[in-house]
């Protein structure tokens, strides 16, 4: 057993999943499956979130999806995906052989489809989803979900009923009670939370050519460093509110942001626009942590958040 290796575990139920390590490719940002093994040493990999699949294939939004924003980007891919279908026959079967450990990101438009998603991943002995209720990119669905109480507390309920493994719930920052949602999510049956997911954002940009102005805007969601003190926020709230373990991400980027989260409560972490700059960022923090800890006598990642919170 790796010192930086953690367990996630909700005590009331005992469902857990094993980590070899506390960092996660975030969802939407790493691909199916293996995109980014030429840039990443697996063996420091603690899973990834396969981009959001969806009963049917996707094509996503036409037009600008992506925009550069300071200190981050903004995007409105439209949850382009295969759908479930093809990721059980095609991606799911690379997932295995590789020996990839990942979370399956599913996000709907009704109730009936994140039901449907669950049963599938149920047959499949999928270990772990993440159900992403806070995609602010899309018509229908999703975030309604997920800025409801009473409907996350349903759907939640209902995806529990469906799935036996372990179910990480996604929140949305763009809330102004994310402990109402957070509590809704636990008492409908989920095993953690992860949170954050983008922003609300519009990029703008004026160019001033031939005496004319030209303007361009992308509206969609912000990621990236511009949002850690949202997280930061977000993650210290719903760890005040649930007693279930919580995943953080929000503008990470280098070792100390880690330690930062930890403090305000996090359990492992995930790195979703910083892998567009740099590619192979995952393994690198998790080496960083490692090489820490080493250095420093910390015997497990347990002992580590307990020295950062002061509880040791
Ligand atoms: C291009 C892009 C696509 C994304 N697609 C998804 C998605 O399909 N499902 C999802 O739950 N989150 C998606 N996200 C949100 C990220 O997983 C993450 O929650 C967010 O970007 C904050 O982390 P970061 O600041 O490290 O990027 C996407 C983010 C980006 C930048």
């Amino acid at each position: 057993m790796g010192i930086i290796e953690t367990t996630l575990k909700n005590e009331k139920t005992g469902n857990f999943i094993n980590l070899k390590t506390p960092i996660i490719g975030a969802s939407g940002t790493y691909g199916y499956n293996c995109e980014f093994e030429d840039f990443v040493d697996l063996n420091y990999l603690g899973a990834i979130s396969t981009k959001g699949i969806t009963l049917e294939k996707r094509p996503g939004n036409s037009g600008n999806r992506i925009f550069e924003a300071q200190c981050g980007m903004i995007n409105r891919i439209g949850l382009e995906n295969v759908g479930i279908n093809a990721f059980i026959k095609d991606k799911l079967p690379i997932l295995k052989e590789k020996n990839i450990d990942f979370l399956l990101n599913i996000a709907g438009s009704t109730l009936e489809d994140y039901v449907k998603l669950a049963h599938i991943a149920n047959e499949n002995d999928i270990k772990a989803i993440e159900v992403n209720v806070s995609c602010p990119n899309v018509k229908q669905g999703c975030l309604e979900f997920g800025l409801n109480p009473s409907s996350l507390f349903e759907l939640t309920s209902n995806i529990r009923k469906a799935y036996e493994g372990f179910l990480i719930v996604k929140l949305s920052p763009n809330t102004s009670d994310i402990k109402a949602l957070a509590r809704a999510a636990e008492a409908g049956g989920a095993d953690c939370i992860s949170a954050i997911n983008t922003l609300r954002g519009l990029g703008v940009k004026i160019d001033f050519i031939n005496n004319k102005f030209t303007k361009n805007t992308v509206q969609g969601g912000l990621s990236g460093q511009c949002i850690k003190p949202v997280a930061l926020y977000m993650i210290k709230e719903i760890k005040s509110t649930v007693k279930i373990p919580v995943i953080a991400m929000g503008g990470i980027t280098k070792l100390n942001d880690l330690f930062e989260f930890i403090a305000v409560g996090a359990d492992a972490f995930q790195i979703g626009t910083a892998n567009f700059i740099k590619p192979s960022i995952c393994s690198d923090l998790a080496i960083e942590l490692e090489d820490f800890m080493k250095q420093n006598n910390f015997k497990d990642f347990n002992e580590l958040k307990g020295a950062i919170r002061n509880e040791q």
